[in-house]
């Protein structure tokens, strides 16, 4: 099998296994494009188990795109202190005003309207597309990168950013139209609980059949 078809057939049994084993998160269950989005940028650096207590507190302060274009700075920073990289709640607050003020609450649909937000790159705005909006695009992260390295055997420096490109065009065409931000978020539970970086949990994995690294036994060996 070629990578790109590799890649390709993971979609159904990836998300047959997610149905039965997603982790519940509260910012899951949801397309309010508002809260995917706030969830996206807290996700960028931190820990998921350590997002959650924040992504819930700011919430209850801040439901909506209005409530966080309109909030002072002092309780902008107090929702945010403990999650570092402070930038990211500077960029929130713009990117709502931007949103609330001049799009009219509107945020935007697609990928490429996404970054053009402050605060939103690549990853975010294939994860917001996707899980908000439906779109097929892919939100590959290093997470990502190595599930997809592993499952079609590809032994090239994945922090090269060519090889990235071409692993976002594989993940791209890989991307099932019916169900993105399911089949994106798939591969996120994936990555963090099964294809782990050291270790990886083959035997339950819903891809193994496919997985050209395991074929060749050497999944640890892809990073
Ligand atoms: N990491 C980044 N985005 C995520 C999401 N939506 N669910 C779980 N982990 C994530």
């Amino acid at each position: 099998m070629e990578n790109q078809q590799r890649l390709a057939a993971m979609a159904e049994p990836l998300l047959a296994w997610y149905d039965i084993h997603k982790r519940s998160l509260p910012w899951r269950g949801t397309r309010d494009p508002y809260r995917v989005w706030v969830s996206e940028i807290m996700l960028q650096q931190t820990r998921v188990a350590a997002v959650v207590p924040y992504y819930q507190r700011w919430m209850e302060a801040l439901p909506t795109v209005e409530s966080l274009a309109a909030v002072d700075d002092e309780t902008l920073m107090k929702l945010w202190q403990g999650l570092g990289y402070y930038s990211r709640a500077r960029n929130l607050k713009r990117a709502a005003q931007i949103i609330a003020l001049d799009r009219g609450g509107r945020f935007p649909e697609d990928r490429d309207g996404l970054l053009a937000l402050p605060g939103v790159g690549r990853y975010t705005a294939g994860a917001v597309a996707s899980i908000a909006f439906g779109q097929p695009v892919p939100a590959v992260d290093g997470n990502v990168l190595r599930v997809a390295a592993r499952v079609a055997n590809v032994g090239e420096n994945i922090l090269d950013p060519k090889v990235k490109k071409s692993f976002e065009t594989w993940m791209e065409s890989a991307t099932p139209t019916d169900r993105p931000g399911e089949f994106n978020q798939a591969l996120m539970d994936l990555g963090s609980g099964i294809c782990t970086p050291r270790a990886p949990k083959c035997e339950k994995c819903p891809v193994k059949a496919f997985c050209a690294a395991r074929a060749e036994g050497d999944a640890e060996g892809y990073p």
